[in-house]
């Protein structure tokens, strides 16, 4: 079987700590980790199954003058690249109470582009159970993608990727 992708950034923070247990639960030897800002075309083009992880930093995760996420450089190359016929699914972090009308905006924001060039987006997440007051991830009433919170709900990471993986399994070719 083909590797999964996970490709995220920034590193050394949740991100990264998330992607590990996103790794661990979909079982490490179906799984490639590969930092966003190490990641190129050809990463992407032999990869069918990718998992995408961001950080929201304010407007910030896009500017390229702030080199804080990761994705600032690989986003426009992502732009111009072809996802079709390839499976995607994204998790994101984000801060509920202190960015409660922007809570995990990066995911929207990507969400979107991925989308605009061909992937087929799955493992949208159901807003039961999340606080907040205004999401640009919010697509048909859902999440774009999985919101995690080590800010302020770092307890309840663990289930939420569980639960999510779970669902992920049968699109991404896992079997238990
Ligand atoms: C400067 C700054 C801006 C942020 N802006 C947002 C935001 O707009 N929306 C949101 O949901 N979280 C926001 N956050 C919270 C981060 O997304 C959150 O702390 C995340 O866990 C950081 O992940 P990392 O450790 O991988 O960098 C912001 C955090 C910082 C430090």
């Amino acid at each position: 079987m083909k590797k999964i992708g996970i490709i995220y950034g920034p590193l050394k923070g949740d991100t990264e700590k998330v992607a590990f247990k996103i790794a661990s639960e979909m079982g490490k030897e179906n799984v490639e980790l590969l930092p966003v800002k190490e990641t190129t075309e050809e990463d992407i083009k032999r990869l069918d199954k990718i998992i995408f992880g961001v950080a929201t930093i304010g407007k910030d995760t896009w500017d390229s003058d702030h080199k804080n996420t990761d994705w600032d450089d690989f986003l426009p190359k992502l732009r111009k690249m072809d996802l079709t016929g390839k499976t995607v699914a994204m998790f994101g972090l984000g801060d509920n109470i202190t960015y409660a009308t922007l809570f995990v905006d990066a995911l929207g924001v990507l969400g979107k582009e991925v989308m605009k060039i061909g992937a087929k987006l799955v493992g949208h997440v159901s807003t039961e159970g999340y606080e907040f007051k205004d999401s640009k991830a919010i697509i048909d009433g859902k999440f774009i993608g999985l919101p995690v919170n080590e800010d302020y709900e770092s307890h309840l990471t663990d289930e939420r990727v569980k639960n999510w993986v779970a669902k992920l399994r049968p699109e991404f070719g896992l079997y238990q």
